[in-house]
């Protein structure tokens, strides 16, 4: 079973800053680092801690080489990672003293997917093949039917949420992760429990994973209801950590760990993921997971 991620890629710029900065104001960042993110990419690194089989698929500049490099160093395919003339997707990061973050997008080369592209990567996968996808990519729907067509499963992190993730076709999704906000914005509805009942009767077939920060997450399907608590740590820096739930919980849930067991390692791999700075560097491997030991909250 192949994953393969057709997702954003990103150079990541670190401020670290006391306050998130205020319209008007100019601050001074204590530190500035560079590193690799996109959520595709920190989802793609989480995916391979746990999966010998991952593929990112995307599109870099030529300013972005470190990062088909750095995606090869965790073990991830890269054959469908394009060049492209465009300069690669960036994100301007603010992280302040309790290790809130405030992120500016600049898309670049992760909106370069064309037809014909989307079309040749997926004749290379098959059936039963895992497609996982956020949304910082162009064509979406394109990608959504392509893969759907050939039989995938696909799994879709619709974030950061836009208009069109209200227009994704939800019934050809088999695992939707989401946070408080995204499944309020899709839905309409803002209570929780009234949204489990929504996506419950309106996509009876989706299963599908709320995570609500310090609240833990709840787990969704026909059948089953799970709810799972968030473990305490202090936060440093919570860039990524929704990615590497993301990665955490599709790895393992598509080899066949039961649900109870995935939720429980990915809050532990996510809660690890805040105690250290920057995305895709703070996600940790499946030893310090197993071995992390913290009270529920
Ligand atoms: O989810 C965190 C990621 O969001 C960062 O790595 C940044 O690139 C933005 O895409």
């Amino acid at each position: 079973m192949k994953i393969i991620n057709f997702g954003s890629v990103n150079i990541d710029i670190f401020f670290a800053v006391e306050h998130i900065v205020r319209p008007g104001e100019t601050i001074s960042a204590r530190d500035i680092e560079r590193r690799a993110g996109g959520k595709g990419l920190n989802q793609s690194v989480a995916l391979a801690k746990n999966s010998d089989e991952v593929y990112h698929v995307g599109n870099i500049g030529s300013d972005g080489e470190f990062l088909a490099d750095y995606l090869g160093s965790q073990g991830i395919n890269t054959d469908f990672l394009r060049k492209s003339d465009n300069l690669t997707g960036n994100a301007l990061i603010q992280v302040d003293d309790a290790g809130e973050n405030c992120i500016v997008l600049y898309k670049g080369a992760n909106f370069d997917n064309d037809k014909d592209f989307i079309d040749e990567v997926f004749s290379y996968f098959a059936k039963g093949d895992i497609l996982v996808l956020q949304n910082e990519i162009n064509m979406m729907d394109y990608i959504i039917d392509r893969a759907y067509e050939k039989g995938l499963k696909i799994v879709l992190n619709p974030s950061p949420i836009t208009e069109e993730v209200k227009k994704f076709d939800y019934e050809k999704i088999d695992l939707l992760l989401v946070n408080e906000h995204e499944a309020k914005a899709i839905s309409g509805i803002d209570d929780i429990e009234e949204n489990i009942e929504y996506f419950r009767k309106t996509y009876p077939k989706l299963k599908l994973i709320i995570t609500l920060g310090s609240k833990g997450s709840i787990y969704i399907s026909e059948n089953d209801l799970i709810r799972q608590d968030a473990y305490k740590v202090e936060a440093i820096d919570s860039t990524g950590a929704g990615d590497t739930f993301t990665g955490y919980f599709v790895a393992n849930f598509y080899k066949g760990v039961d649900v109870d067991k995935c939720l429980d390692l990915a809050t532990k791999a996510s809660a690890l993921s805040v105690t250290k700075k920057g995305a895709s560097g703070s996600i940790p491997n499946q030893e310090e997971v197993i071995n992390f030991k913290k009270e529920l909250i």
